[in-house]
This record gives C-alpha cells, structure tokens and sequence, in this order.
C-alpha cells in the first residue's frame, strides 16, 4: 500500500509511533514491580525457615537479620496488598493483630541471646501465622518448625 504523504497521513504516522514506540517503551521502565501477596509469602516462608535455623545454632546476629526480613516482608504485604478479595478484614490490622506481640518477644529473646525463650515465642510466630491464614480463605495452608533445613548454601551456626 503506498499512502499519499499528505499532512494528515504524516501526523498519524508519527502520534502512531509514539504510542507504540516511545510511549510504551517508558511506560514499562517506570512501572514500579509490586510482588504480589503470594511472593511476598513465598519469602516469608523462606525467613520463617531460616530465623529458626539461626535460632538453634544460637546465630544471633543472623536471627536478627532474618526477624528484620520478616518484619519488612509484612510492610510489604500492608503496604501493597491493604485489603484482599478473599479477606474480611483488613491485611494491615491482621498482621498487627496476628503477627506483632510475637515477633516483639522473638526479638527479646535474641537480644538476651536465650535459646529457650527464642523457641517458645517462635512458635507463637508460627501459630499467628497460622492464625492469619485461618482468618482468610487460606486455613488449608499451614505453617510448622522446620525439620530439616533446606539451605545447606549458608552457614547457620555461630560463624567460627
Ligand atoms: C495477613 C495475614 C497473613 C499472615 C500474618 C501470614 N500469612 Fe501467609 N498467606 C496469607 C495469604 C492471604 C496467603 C495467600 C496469598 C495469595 O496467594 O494470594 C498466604 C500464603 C502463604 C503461603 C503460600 C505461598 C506459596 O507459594 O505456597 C505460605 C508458605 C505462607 N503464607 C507462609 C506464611 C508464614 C510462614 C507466615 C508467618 C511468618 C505467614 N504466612 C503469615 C496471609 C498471611
């Protein structure tokens, strides 16, 4: 098809071009990523793990990375995901409700370096977390102490 270069014909040849071209080119380099609800607890998943890995081989420093970790994920979750089609109430005050008093007594377990202690207010981690799910459409996902751990790559013992 040849088009007669008329001026109407040249307008619509560039705006198309910039619309395909430059304009969707900038478009996709200044969308923010926003991980999804389900990423989010994918990493989670993968602190929860390695806090209590750090906890047992009395990692102290790592623990508290990995509790810091945490806590940042769920900023994530209330941040970018306040609400969820599938839950009631709001993700911001269930992880207060659910998740806060025992991630407080987890870090006061680290600080006074006390294994007893990090492993009971773990496992009350580990129930708010289960306690969240059971709050939403997702009581069939449920969280337990890991048995082994899966990231033999990193040391979680006290480094020499
Ligand atoms: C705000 C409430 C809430 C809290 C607190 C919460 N979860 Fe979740 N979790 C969810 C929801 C909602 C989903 C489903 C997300 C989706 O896929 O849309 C989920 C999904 C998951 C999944 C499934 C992800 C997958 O890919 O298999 C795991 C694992 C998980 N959570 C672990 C945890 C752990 C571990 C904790 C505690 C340290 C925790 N969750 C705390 C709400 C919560």
């Amino acid at each position: 098809m040849k088009l007669p270069l008329t001026l109407p014909v040249i307008t619509a040849l560039v705006v198309s071009s910039l619309v395909t071209g430059c304009a969707g080119h900038h478009a996709a380099e200044h969308a923010p990523y926003t991980p999804g609800l389900g990423e989010i607890m994918s990493m989670t998943s993968t602190r929860h793990a390695k806090l209590w890995f750090a906890g047992q081989g009395q990692n102290w420093a790592l623990a508290e990375y990995e509790l810091e970790e945490l806590r940042e994920g769920f900023e994530d979750a209330a941040k970018y995901h306040p609400t969820h089609k599938e839950i009631t109430q709001p993700i911001p005050k269930l992880i207060a409700t659910t998740m806060d008093h025992s991630m407080d007594e987890v870090e006061k377990a680290i600080k006074a370096k006390n294994i007893l202690l990090f492993t009971q207010h773990f496992d009350a981690v580990t129930a708010g977390c289960n306690a969240c799910h059971q709050a939403s459409a997702f009581g069939f996902n449920i969280v337990t102490r890991p048995t082994s751990n899966a990231f033999s790559n990193q040391v979680f013992s006290t480094a020499p």
